[in-house]
């Protein structure tokens, strides 16, 4: 393998909504390497249908979007983190029109406000249920027109690189801060591990769906980001947390495909295999209950009936207003033979959104100096035990201008040690004529989460979890510490160590809040009030106030 190295300003893992926008922002101080492992439009960000939470209607306001999204929580947001991307809110909105970013807007020409779980208020602005698509493409508009900025796709981050790296290394005490100076990265088409220098990372690498057998999020969602933190040192928390979408389209053979929450928003009604409109059994909202409420309400609907789906009916509504705000569900629908405006929708729950991810400060900063996280991959402490529906794209939206402003700044002082980093070692490795020994790896953890680290845990179940996936786990690091390296192994090793953190924090929660619902501890535990799960490389997991995990960030 060569020894290609890069060197920046501002290195950026991942090119969706945080990666992009902090890439803007920092390009007006310096050099911006974007590197992202597939096509750069390929992100959750592409994907997204329903849009960006903001207070936009006069009679809407910043109190009632906090308070929204402290309900959904259930207890465990950081209000100030909330309280920064409500108030944030319209500013960045503005700020991708002026990108570029193409909302629906009513006839009398103002944003269209859609509706979604959770919300008192229509404060959801979008492009259709095209809104990730439309964002993504305005956005990758204005980074091709910045000298600054240059993208490498199919190139993806293997490990950061810090201390651990440097040749003559002395041994250091565990509490001493760490830095990351930049990342080794697989340029897939060239079978090439690069070293890629800067004086500051970004982390935007996404969310982890692929956990899970059935996920909402295209096959980029890995938890690459978690995986490289983790490994370098940086804290973790929340990885109890995963959100369920409530509603993807049920049809065996089928790509999943998302049926946004929108659509109950919009007066779309969900009904059991006999008919009947179930949700008022379980949540006064009915329909639009938070996520975690509806999901489970249809996982025990299921249960009960043994049937294979539940359905999203929204044959009662005027066709065409149907057709105009959801054209492309309308479209998909169809092309696999069913007209939405005639028959009710089979849907049924799947993987999401990963509501923790790498500890952050408001800042933006992770406990590594110079690593920043933004967007699903950070865990910023606004989403709580579950997210309110189209907070993320907005929390991504806020933290990502925030760590753009705070790395303008850090970089300044930041001397990279260049000539004490090595390039990527293959010795004593062989090409990987075993991978079918591990490949089929993967398939086993999704299956292990989805049966038994899904929407209803019990401590058997994760018990038995931790065990397999752990077995899984150690021979897919044995085969990689011997084998050279391609992005499947990557993905494999990254899913096995994300897989085994979640079931670790999911054992240590031992009460059910929000997202995680354990039937041996079916209630809140009062003691947890306030409490988020972090886990560390070296110092462990523990279950704490989040003012204990603080780190010398100046
Ligand atoms: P992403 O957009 O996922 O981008 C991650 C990037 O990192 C990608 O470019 C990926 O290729 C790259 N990457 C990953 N690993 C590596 C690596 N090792 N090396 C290099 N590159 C890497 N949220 C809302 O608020 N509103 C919605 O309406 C909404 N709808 C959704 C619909 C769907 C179907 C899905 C899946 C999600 C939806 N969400 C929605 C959630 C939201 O889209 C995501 O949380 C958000 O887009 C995440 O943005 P991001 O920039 O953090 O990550
Ligand atoms: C949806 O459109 O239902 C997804 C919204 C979200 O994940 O916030």
């Amino acid at each position: 393998m060569s020894s290609t190295t890069y060197e920046c300003d501002f290195l950026v893992i991942g090119s969706g909504i945080a990666g992009l926008t902090f890439a803007l922002k920092v390009a007006q101080e310096g050099t911006v390497h974007i590197i992202t492992k597939k096509a750069k439009a390929e992100s959750n960000t592409n994907y997204a249908q329903g849009g960006i939470a903001a207070v936009w209607d006069p009679e809407d306001s910043f109190e009632q979007h906090i308070q929204d999204t402290l309900a959904a929580g259930a207890g465990l947001c950081h209000p100030d983190a909330v309280e920064l991307i409500v108030r944030n809110g319209p500013e960045r909105v503005n700020e991708l029109m002026k990108w570029g970013v193409k909302f629906s807007t009513t006839p009398n020409g103002r944003l269209d406000l859609g509706r979604e779980g959770g919300h008192r208020r229509n404060r959801i602005i979008h492009a259709t249920d095209l809104t990730g698509r439309e964002v993504e493409r305005a956005l990758l508009n204005s980074v091709k027109e910045n000298k600054n900025i240059r993208i490498f796709e199919n190139h993806m981050a293997v490990e950061l690189i810090t201390e651990h790296h440097l040749q003559n290394k002395q041994t250091r005490p565990k509490q001493q801060p760490i830095h990351c100076w930049g990342a080794y990265v697989l340029d897939v088409e060239a079978d090439q591990v690069k070293t890629f220098l800067s004086r500051t990372v970004l982390l935007a690498t996404g969310g982890c769906g692929h956990v899970y057998l059935h996920t909402t999020n295209p096959s980029i969602a890995t938890g690459d980001g978690v995986a490289m933190a983790y490994r370098a040192g940086a804290w973790v928390g929340n990885l109890e947390f995963m959100q369920f979408h409530p509603t993807t389209l049920f049809y065996p053979g089928a790509n999943s495909f998302l049926i946004s929450e929108a659509v109950r928003g919009f007066g779309g009604i969900l009904r059991n295999s006999e008919g009947e409109a179930f949700m008022a059994n379980y949540h006064p909202m009915k329909d639009l209950a938070s996520r975690d409420i509806v999901a489970r309400a249809i996982d025990a609907e299921l249960k009960r009936s043994g049937a294979d789906c539940v359905y999203l009916d929204v044959t009662h509504l005027d066709p065409n207003e149907v057709k105009s705000h959801f054209p492309h569900i309308y479209e998909k629908c169809l092309e696999l033979g069913l007209d939405i405006t005639a028959q009710p929708i089979p849907v049924v729950p799947a993987a999401h959104y990963m509501c923790g991810g790498v500890v952050t400060n408001l800042r933006a900063r992770t406990s590594i100096c110079g690593l920043y996280a933004a967007g699903e991959v950070a865990f910023t402490g606004v989403h709580g035990a579950n997210r309110l529906a189209s907070n993320s794209l907005l929390e991504a939206l806020v933290f990502g201008n925030i760590a753009a402003k705070d790395a303008k700044n850090y970089r300044r002082n930041v001397d990279v040690p260049r000539n004490q980093i090595p390039s990527w070692s293959t010795e004593g490795t062989f090409n990987a004529e075993e991978w079918v020994l591990v490949a089929h790896d993967r398939g086993e953890i999704q299956t292990l989460m989805w049966d038994y680290v899904g929407i209803v845990r019990s401590n058997l179940r994760l018990q038995r979890a931790e065990r397999r996936v752990r077995l899984v786990a150690e021979e897919i690091e044995d085969f990689y510490k011997r084998t050279k390296i391609t992005e499947g192994l990557l993905e494999l090793r990254n899913l096995s160590c994300v897989a085994q953190l979640m079931i670790a924090a999911s054992r240590f929660r031992r009460e059910s809040r929000g997202l995680h619902y354990n039937t041996d501890y079916p209630e809140p535990d009062d003691r947890y009030w306030k409490h988020d799960t972090f886990i560390h490389r070296d110092l462990g997991i523990q279950i704490a106030l989040p003012a204990k995990i603080v780190w010398d960030d100046e």
